[in-house]
């Protein structure tokens, strides 16, 4: 293809170099360079699977992000201005190579800066060879305010696509996204697991695709902050084989040779905090061929044949400068009386008791947990298993009370500790003594995993928890591999609500930033789409509220805006 040429080109535009793994090259010449064959139809650079994500300063920045199937000319984001004018933000050109199928993506980012808080735009989406470019794409967002205000964000992960020839694709994906749409947030949390594109593996980037195009009807006009999943390490792109996320996102700086993976954000008195969990967990879920046959890219990629057994385990990959940045992170917070929440996003879970799920990590509660504890972490937002657990607030653990799933000999699962265990007598939780964990795994795949573990001794709520690799073994068949599940179990003593009608839900968070010398709260209502583990609904129903107040860290006079 003609666009595939002028990669790396230069460009008589603005070049906006940005560090990492996946291809970056200037925005696309002039057509009339690219074009071998001038009778041939001009590429098509229509803008499709719009999204928007924040800059560095959520209240001055933001970025616009998309992919064409070809190679845009002179794509650009056009912001229209209140009164009159217009401004012009060109993008840059991101591109991979699908290791698998061999398929080229292109993607464009433009960096709006230099907004005014708290402002409603409207923007325009285009290129040359758009072929909506009489009537480009137009939506509008609202940037974050500054200071202490109020606002509202949502959250859930696991979201898979509404085509349900994928693989745990189904078409409450699309539900899941309009609900987001009906609770209007300042921005959405996606929680790993977008898509699920490793699962169909000869049509990775067509799954990316639908996925993209299903999610515009909302991330166009709100942020959608995402983090990496399990899901999203595919085999042939990349060392960890995240170049097909960090490619389709731009998101927060955080200044370590590991851009894309792990970032921060503030609004307001919060701070969010989204990792990268599949560094620090023990448990092996990423890309994995089971065999028999081994998977064999197309020739075009020049890959070999991935042998049956082989996963992409990336446990350790950031070498522990994504915990150093945590630790970093955590600490400036800690010493800003501006910052009353803290708010972490993660995939994986270190407290989970689903019992056709994973389970909880202990890699997680070694790694990160203390972390949380020392700087007063509130809440961590999840997905992993496909169905709605809440925490009680949890401070430290107990040692050696797990054993062996198998043996039944005591195993050390680093148990969280719960503060309460019944709901505060005034009905307000106070995350300063614990943090609460909350697994929101019910996006919109076609697995749900809401069945929880049960001691059948006690009646009680148990847990599986994986505490080592759990990394291929032979399976029964010959030439196949399987992986074992979670290790040890214990007894989920910290666990607080689970939803057993159904694992699909949305949780929406409006926090008041209330006045100094006062308390602030966030408020979380989970709403679930009941009965949609039979049929696919676009109902989602109030199934929970729960408060978190606390005391302001500021002592200054309250003031007004
Ligand atoms: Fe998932
Ligand atoms: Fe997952």
């Amino acid at each position: 293809m003609s666009a595939r040429s002028s990669s790396g080109s230069l460009t008589r535009r603005g070049f906006v170099t940005r560090a990492g793994a996946t291809g970056l090259t200037a925005a696309a010449s002039p057509i009339g360079l690219l074009a071998r064959d001038a009778k041939a139809a001009p590429p098509d650079g229509t803008p499709e699977q719009i999204h928007l994500t924040y800059g560095d300063d959520p209240s001055s920045s933001m970025f616009v992000s998309w992919a064409c199937a070809a190679q845009a000319v002179n794509p650009r984001v056009i912001v229209h201005g209140a009164t009159a004018g217009q401004t012009v933000f060109h993008a840059v050109q991101r591109t991979y190579t699908d290791g698998l199928n061999g398929q080229t993506v292109f993607t464009y980012h433009a960096k709006l800066d230099g907004l005014e808080p708290g402002a409603a735009l409207r923007y325009s989406v285009t290129a040359d060879n758009d072929r909506n470019r009489a009537l480009p794409f137009t939506a509008a967002f609202q940037t974050a305010p500054r200071g202490r205000a109020p606002f509202r964000w949502t959250s859930y992960g696991d979201l898979a696509t509404p085509v349900t020839s994928w693989v745990l694709s189904s078409p409450q994906s699309r539900y899941a996204v309009q609900a987001v749409e009906r609770f209007q947030p300042l921005f959405h949390l996606l929680n790993g697991d977008l898509c699920y594109a490793n699962l169909n593996p000869a049509a990775q980037p067509a799954v990316w695709a639908d996925f993209g195009n299903n999610v515009q009807v909302s991330a166009a006009h709100r942020p959608w902050m995402p983090c990496p999943g399990n899901h999203e390490i595919e085999f042939g792109n990349g060392v960890q084989g995240f170049n097909s996320y960090l490619t389709r996102f731009s998101l927060p700086s955080n200044g370590t040779a590991f851009p894309g993976l792990w970032y921060r954000f503030r609004i307001g008195s919060a701070l969010f905090i989204s990792l990268s969990a599949d560094d620090v967990i023990y448990q092996d879920s990423g890309a994995f061929v089971a065999g028999p046959e081994p998977l064999r890219p197309v020739a075009s990629t020049g890959n070999a044949p991935i042998e049956p057994g082989t996963s992409l385990y990336v446990h350790g990959y950031s070498k522990g400068a994504q915990t150093r940045w945590l630790e970093q992170t955590l600490s400036a917070a800690s010493k800003d009386d501006g910052i009353d929440w803290i708010i972490v996003q993660m995939h994986q879970d270190a407290l989970s008791s689903s019992e056709n799920g994973n389970g909880s990590d202990k890699g997680l509660r070694e790694a990160w947990l203390p972390l949380f504890d020392r700087f007063g972490v509130d809440l961590v937002l999840c997905g992993h298993d496909h169905d709605y657990e809440r925490s009680w607030p949890v401070r430290g653990c107990n040692r050696h009370v797990g054993r062996d799933a198998t043996t039944g000999v005591p195993v050390d699962t680093c148990q969280p500790r719960p503060v309460i265990t019944a709901e505060p007598p005034d009905g307000y939780f106070d995350t300063t003594s614990g943090t609460i964990h909350l697994i929101l795994g019910g996006g919109g795949t076609s697995a749900p995993l809401d069945a929880y573990g049960v001691d059948p001794a006690s009646g009680m709520p148990q847990a599986k928890v994986i505490t080592k690799p759990n990394r291929p073994i032979p399976g029964a068949a010959a030439g196949t591999f399987t992986k074992p599940g979670a290790d040890a179990l214990e007894a989920a003593i910290w666990s607080a609500r689970r939803d057993t009608d159904t694992g699909y839900g949305i949780a929406v968070f409006d926090l008041d930033p209330g006045a100094a010398h006062g308390k602030t709260s966030i408020t979380i209502r989970y709403y679930h789409a009941a009965g949609a583990d039979r049929l696919p609904t676009a109902e989602y129903q109030l199934f929970e509220t729960l408060v978190l107040a606390k005391q302001r860290r500021d002592a200054r006079p309250r003031t007004t805006k």
